[in-house]
């Protein structure tokens, strides 16, 4: 893959497949994106089947402008590069992530309510218990695989609490987020994904009249029964809404949480750190959520022609916006390929930026931190104990198979 890139280093364009999944998960990566930071940090890639290409941010500070920009990039096409290759998403401007301003603050604002500390109180409860019974079967059992026993597991829980979604239905839930965002990029696994989507949204039009009649305290009873600009929203609006907090919350979660193990595991002194210093936790959270960056990138699409760099980009050209090359830029993070628990300052780019940063972070920063915590109370040796399994998405990276080997903590 680097080889292919360093031949046309200075070209306008590179012939380079970031769409490609089986790039992302290749260690050799980290060398283009350097590369690209360094020598092509606004470039031209083209997909080579007559499609439309797109543009490839990679530093930090681009990336975070364009981020801010709503007004001239916009998110109603689609926020995944795969997506914006074959036509745009049809949820745009009815899911919020793939909705552009005055629309998306006006439903951005009536969703903050649910994730205020006061109305995540039961869910982060509710996380505290599965995860410190999850961590103690694990020691219990002496290892496992960490992704099926403990990471899977954990954002599951927190977004069916979110959402009031029945314990009997929670495993049915797993295993059609994992079908809905990870496809490999073949053609069996896209129609896969797109039945899943379809099976999602089905399981909450099933939830709505319920909801409609006595609504709770969760997500999809505030969705059904709340205004956004004087109005309710269609159906179609609150199915999408609660489609994008399980897609937004779950593998992402899963991933990080996963990530940390192993990054532990392959940096036993931060590990030891970690155990003896429990004012780490806070910043060791960061580095997680910066070392694993599960959304490999987020898209945009150019409203007007913009000037980036030297670059000319024109209007309705994507723009994709390489969240794991950001958050290795040195010109931001200090020896920023060290794994390093106590980095601070750490804004990462992880959780996005501007407008639609991640509405879920604090969920997701409590269900690290409340691994860690457990982790670290419960587990004393933490050790590989089998071959990783990496996913190869274009859109999400990490593992998908951690086989441990764990004893308990003293
Ligand atoms: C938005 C990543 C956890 C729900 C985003 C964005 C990113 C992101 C990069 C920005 C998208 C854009 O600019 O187009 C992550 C990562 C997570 C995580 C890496 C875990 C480590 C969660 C959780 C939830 C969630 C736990 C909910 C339970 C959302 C929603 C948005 C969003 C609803 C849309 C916000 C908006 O458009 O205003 N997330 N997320 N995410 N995320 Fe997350």
């Amino acid at each position: 893959m680097t080889a292919d890139l360093t031949g046309t280093v200075g070209g306008p364009t590179i012939p380079f497949h970031l769409i490609d999944p089986a790039v992302h998960p290749d260690p050799d990566a980290c060398d283009t994106w350097r590369h690209l930071r360094e020598e092509q940090p606004v470039v031209r890639c083209e997909t080579g089947n007559g499609g439309p290409g797109f543009w490839a941010v990679t530093r930090y500070r681009d990336i975070a402008a364009v981020y801010r920009d709503t007004a001239r990039l916009s998110s109603e096409q689609g926020n995944m590069l795969g997506t914006l290759l074959t036509g745009g998403d049809s949820a745009g401007g009815q899911m919020l992530v793939v909705t552009d301003p005055p629309r998306h603050t006006a439903v951005r604002r009536m969703l903050m309510g649910a994730f205020s500390a006061r109305a995540m109180a039961p869910v982060v409860d509710g996380v505290r218990t599965a995860t410190r019974s999850l961590v103690a079967g694990l020691v219990e059992a002496g290892g496992g695989d960490f992704v099926a026993d403990v990471a899977a597991q954990i954002p599951l829980v927190a977004i069916c609490e979110l959402l009031a979604v029945p314990p009997s239905d929670r495993a049915a839930m797993l295993e059609m987020t994992m079908a809905a965002l990870g496809a490999d990029g073949s053609q069996e696994s896209q129609e896969e994904a797109a039945q899943a989507q379809q099976e999602i949204l089905l399981y909450y039009a099933g939830l709505l009249p319920g909801r409609r009649k006595a609504p709770g305290e969760d997500i999809v009873s505030l969705l059904a029964t709340e205004e956004a600009d004087g109005a309710r929203l269609s159906d179609a609006e609150v199915l999408l809404n609660c489609y994008n907090i399980i897609i937004g919350g779950d593998e992402t979660t899963r991933l990080s949480s996963a990530g940390a193990a192993l990054a532990l595991m392959e940096h036993p002194e931060q590990w030891e750190r970690l155990r003896k210093e429990e004012e780490l936790l806070d910043p060791a959270v960061e580095e997680v959520l910066r070392w694993t960056t599960p959304v490999t990138h987020i898209g945009r699409t150019a409203t007007v022609d913009i000037e980036l760099r030297d670059r000319r980009i024109t209007a309705g050209s994507i723009v994709t916006l390489w969240n794991i090359s950001a958050n290795r830029d040195a010109e931001i993070f200090e020896d920023p390929y060290r794994f390093d628990i106590s980095r601070t300052p750490n804004r990462h780019l992880t959780l996005g930026h501007g407008p639609h940063f991640c509405l879920g972070g604090p969920l997701a920063r409590v269900e690290l931190r409340v691994m860690l915590e457990e982790l670290r109370g419960q587990v004393g040796e933490l050790e590989p104990a089998g071959p990783v399994e990496r996913m190869a998405s274009s859109f999400l990276t990490g593992v998908s198979r951690l086989p441990v080997r764990c004893s308990a903590g003293s």
